[in-house]
């Protein structure tokens, strides 16, 4: 009976669950500017090709161990793991979460904040310097983004306190299609705009000499951020996905429907950006001052504004929904608290280390370490160190000490599925996955 099951009922809801915990912010707020800044179309093949290479064969793995484990992150590596050692994995992952949630929880609440000033116009007819004013005015305050971010973990606290079908299930039924197509209504606005073709050309024309080596690792890197992978998302949900799915199939639309947000996400900003002649490589400030005044320009833009943050809101609940259901599902597993209570607390944990990210851009922006703020910390220690040495470690324990018939079998459905690609899966897993994480992070290191 599908109540009495573990985890999701479908492989349709499994795939529009993970698929919400991979696109989020990344795709629509960091995706595009970072096209920007490194040759356009040359940053989008060589992250399509990590995408396809790497970041398919990771989530795969991180599949296998949630579902060979039917446990979370701690439980799995330490059940599959037999000796407790690999348990530390599990809580790295944990750690990470938490920061990753905690810095991200901040940006996810400035967008409701801009969900709320569209949909009262508040952002229309502004000039362009009342726009930069209304973010750094806003962003730098000491209550309001605070307010929002809890707002925000608050909401992500009750679908998740729902449950894994009732909750995460059905709420990433609703708002993956939902958020497809206010994507798509986008992109018509968008590409019927004049001028659009100029957008179109920077997005998809490569220029390979605007792509540095700093730019490929940031494709690399972008790549394993927005899979969410190396913070356990996809051990969690993996245990979640029924036996009889094709973990291959499930990975590879996820990573298709991540591509595709990103991409059309880029074809939404850089028309209208080029069509009313602004600076498409505005950093994080592209979406929340560049884009508005975008939407000031053209017909009907408050409707298109008011459309556009609210897809940029869904996109950042689904991920804000996975990153906590990391935490939760140690919490009800391991330390046995009910769903409820541990929903609350690692909520109230997140925002009490969140709080500090969300001040890091007006009243604490001078607690700096090497120079970065504590947000900008956050952001450089997951996204640069413990993501991909937590993909790494992943990847020496499960294409190194654990053993390869259990992984064929895992992957091939206990035999039920076709085993040809899983010798090129396997070799991908020992060698070529290991090295690229080994260069991202040396690199990291070596700044
Ligand atoms: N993949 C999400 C994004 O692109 C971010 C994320 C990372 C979510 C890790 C969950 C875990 O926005």
């Amino acid at each position: 009976m599908a109540n009495e099951q573990r985890g999701f009922t479908s492989s349709l809801g499994a795939i529009l669950a993970a698929a919400g915990g991979a696109v989020g912010l990344g795709n629509i707020w960091r995706y595009p500017y970072m096209l920007g800044q490194n040759g356009g179309g040359a940053f989008l093949i060589v992250n399509m090709f990590f995408v396809l290479l790497i970041g398919i064969p990771l989530m795969m793995t991180e599949f296998v161990i949630g579902r060979r484990a039917q446990s979370n992150v701690v439980g799995a590596y330490k059940k599959l793991g037999r000796k407790k050692g690999w348990g530390v994995i599990g809580y790295f992952s944990i750690l990470a979460a938490v920061l990753i949630y905690a810095f991200y929880s901040v940006v996810a609440g400035w967008t409701l904040n801009y969900i709320v000033m569209a949909c009262t116009n508040q952002l229309s007819g502004m000039t362009p310097a009342a726009i930069a004013d209304t973010f750094s005015t806003f962003t730098s305050h000491s209550f309001w983004p605070v307010l929002f971010q809890l707002l925000f973990l608050i909401l992500t606290a009750v679908v998740i306190s729902l449950g894994v079908q009732k909750g995460i299930e059905k709420i990433s039924k609703i708002l993956m299609p939902l958020l497809f197509i206010l994507l798509l209504l986008m992109v018509v606005r968008s590409l019927t705009l004049p001028g659009a073709s100029e957008g179109l050309h920077f997005l998809f024309h490569p220029d390979f000499s605007k792509l540095s080596g700093a730019g490929v690792l940031n494709a690399l890197g972008q790549s394993f951020f927005s899979l969410s992978l190396g913070v356990g998302a996809m051990v969690t949900y993996g245990s979640y996905i029924r036996k009889e799915d094709s973990l291959f199939k499930t990975s590879l639309w996820i990573s298709v429907c991540d591509l595709m947000v990103a991409i059309l996400a880029g074809v939404v900003i850089f028309p209208a950006v080029f069509s009313f002649g602004m600076d498409p490589a505005g950093g994080p400030q592209l979406v929340y001052v560049v884009l508005p005044n975008v939407f000031n320009s053209m017909p009907l833009g408050g409707l298109f504004a008011a459309v556009f943050f609210v897809l940029l809101g869904i996109a950042a609940l689904t991920s804000t929904i996975s990153l906590q259901e990391i935490v939760v599902a140690f919490m009800v597993e391991e330390l046995h608290w009910s769903r409820r209570k541990s929903s609350i607390i690692s909520m109230v944990l997140t925002f009490v280390v969140g709080a500090f990210c969300a001040l890091s851009f007006g009243p604490i922006k001078h607690w700096t370490l090497f120079d970065k703020t504590i947000f900008d910390l956050f952001d450089l220690i997951t996204a640069s160190y413990l993501m991909p040495m937590l993909a790494l470690a992943t990847t020496i324990f499960l294409g190194w000490f654990y053993p390869k018939v259990e992984v064929k079998d895992e992957i091939t459905n206990g035999g039920a599925l076709n085993a040809n690609l899983f010798e090129l899966y396997y070799f991908i897993l020992r060698f070529v996955a290991p090295i690229a994480l080994l260069v991202i992070l040396v690199s990291g290191i070596i700044g």
